[in-house]
């Protein structure tokens, strides 16, 4: 959506406080032992007591009111009786209407102790999220995301998953403008004043690509390698770019 009013404007930052808050009391609960069953419960409670209804379940009837994906799972992870255990790699992403708009946003975290290589790629994926969020200008190419999130992992040597990536949000959780996530020279499409989308590369010392599992949700990397987001939802502005789920 383009946000063309202070009221627009106010009511994605409150989605995105809401679902940066829900978000946070997660990743608190995220213990071993925990099941991801019992994070999505923090969710299922918040959206119920503001009145907010969970996108993926709204727009895809996702079997979750968030995703969250352990490990080799990159995305759209079912939340179900796993528990977590000490060094695994988890996904949160939590995307909600609210106040009639949708804010979308996630992290990868480690869950207690976790190896060095682990942290690193969290570090580089939201590092080159940042990046990417301070190149956002009315009037630039579409494609300084791509550009600037494909510097970054090439520098730190990470592929990026070609098939998850940014996108318009707002009004439904995946609009226009989808887009490569890649850097792209062919892309022709511009930043306009108040365009809302998502900044969220997926890193991985994997393949470029994820498959779906046999669930039919999850997206997953081979066994072993490592994979991880950052997202944030940015409304285009000529001020400077408004993180509305920044913390
Ligand atoms: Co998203
Ligand atoms: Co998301």
């Amino acid at each position: 959506m383009t946000a063309d009013s202070q009221e627009q404007v106010k009511a994605l930052q409150n989605a995105g406080r809401m679902v940066r808050q829900v978000f946070e009391q997660m990743k608190a609960a995220a213990k071993p032992g925990v099941t991801t069953a019992e994070l999505d419960a923090i969710a299922i409670r918040i959206f119920e007591q503001v009145g907010a209804q969970s996108a993926p379940q709204l727009f895809y009837e996702f079997p979750g009111a968030t995703c969250i994906s352990v490990n080799e799972e990159a995305a759209h992870g079912i939340p179900g009786s796993r528990r977590l255990r000490d060094g695994d790699m988890l996904n949160i992403d939590v995307s909600a209407k609210y106040q009639g708009v949708v804010a979308d946003m996630g992290e990868s975290f480690v869950v207690g102790r976790g190896r060095r290589a682990q942290q690193r790629i969290c570090d580089a994926v939201r590092k080159a999220v940042t990046k990417a969020i301070a190149e956002i200008k009315p009037g630039r190419s579409l494609n300084v995301i791509g550009q600037t999130v494909q510097k970054v992992a090439d520098k730190m040597g990470y592929q990026i998953v070609e098939n998850l990536g940014s996108h318009g949000v707002g009004e439904t959780i995946h609009e226009e403008p989808s887009y490569i996530p890649l850097d792209n020279p062919r892309e022709t499409r511009r930043l306009t004043e108040g365009l809302v989308l998502t900044v969220e590369p997926f890193f991985t010392t994997g393949p470029a690509w994820v498959d779906e599992a046999s669930d039919g949700w999850t997206l997953k990397v081979p066994r072993g390698e490592l994979v991880a987001q950052f997202e944030q939802t940015v409304i285009v502005n000529r001020n400077g770019p408004i993180v509305v789920t920044s913390g």
